[in-house]
């Protein structure tokens, strides 16, 4: 099937929190066409429409989620192609993981800080995810998209406004796909930043079920740091807690609902105001 679908499909299936009440229609496309028609079709009859890919910065309210949400999956949305000059072209549906080892496996270094980023790439280039001080801007090159008259167009890096964290244009312009530039280099060179970056990150980051950073670094201090210095880590509010490894994390411990969770975060947001008055934003969308 071109498009495939489900009624009433649990979020928590497909967000890494674990979280969430039920999507009212859940939909795979794919293809680009197949993903033009849905939402051409939605929106022209004022259902709402989402998109999901990994479901890895994203926090699904217990209620569910009404309307329609599309996660583009399969055919050109999982394809990673690569054109021997260092550019690698990627669907939205491709795990970040996937792409740097793809992009590594045929010597185009690069990608590595991609290693422990749980998501896929429409949603990286939606919020412009980032580890290890790069960002997923820093090696876009041109950005295929579904814009919001349903027309697909291709945007080159310097016509995109992409900031910390967020890229604007990509909120009701849906991404498609991805070209991306890396740089040869040698399998060994490419493997010890791998390495690295996968031990920095099992040091300091949790393993337990999350959404990645709950928070952005506000100006002057990290957010993890904010917490913790505010002694939160450990920090339970049901089967939610903030983690003991980072503070900008919190986990779902087992069977944790989306209420404790988005209270464990309006607690932290009022004390870091009441305390240290800085007001603390949410990078995971709600
Ligand atoms: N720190 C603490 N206590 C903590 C956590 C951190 O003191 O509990 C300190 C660290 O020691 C360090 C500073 O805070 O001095 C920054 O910590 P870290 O290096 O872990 O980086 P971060 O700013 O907290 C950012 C990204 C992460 C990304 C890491 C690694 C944001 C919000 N977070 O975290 O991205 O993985 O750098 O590069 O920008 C995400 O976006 O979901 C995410 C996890």
């Amino acid at each position: 099937g071109e498009i495939e679908g489900r009624l009433y499909e649990p979020m928590k299936k497909h967000t890494t929190m674990l979280v969430g009440g039920p999507a009212q229609y859940w939909i795979e496309p794919h293809s680009f066409y197949g993903f033009a028609f849905l939402v051409d079709y939605c929106r022209g009859r004022g259902i709402p429409v989402r998109v999901v890919g990994r479901g890895s910065n994203l926090l699904v309210r217990d209620g569910g989620i009404r309307g329609a949400v599309i996660h583009p999956t399969g055919g050109a949305f999982s394809e990673v192609t690569i054109d021997g000059k260092g550019m690698v072209t990627a669907g939205a549906g491709v795990r970040l993981k996937k792409l740097a080892s793809v992009a590594g496996g045929h010597g185009i270094g690069g990608f590595e800080w991609m290693e422990g980023i749980p998501g896929n790439v429409g949603g990286a280039l939606r919020m412009n995810a980032g580890a290890m001080g790069v960002e997923t801007f820093d090696q876009v090159v041109r950005v295929t998209f579904l814009d919001e008259d349903g027309v697909i167009r291709t945007r080159e890096r310097e016509e995109i406004v992409a900031k910390y964290r967020n890229v604007a244009e990509l909120r009701r312009n849906f991404a498609l796909q991805a070209v991306f530039k890396g740089k040869a280099d040698k399998p060994e060179n490419i493997k010890k930043r791998w390495e690295d970056s996968r031990e920095k990150r099992k040091n300091s980051q949790p393993i337990a079920a999350s959404a990645g950073c709950i928070f952005k670094n506000p100006e002057y201090i990290a957010a993890g740091r904010l917490v913790d210095s505010m002694g939160l880590k450990g920090t339970t509010h049901g089967n939610a807690a903030v983690s003991e490894t980072h503070g900008n994390f919190i986990i779902n411990q087992g069977g944790a609902t989306a209420t404790e969770v988005l209270e464990l975060i309006d607690s932290i947001k009022a004390q870091a105001k009441e305390q240290r008055y800085v007001d603390l934003e949410t990078e995971v969308k709600i």
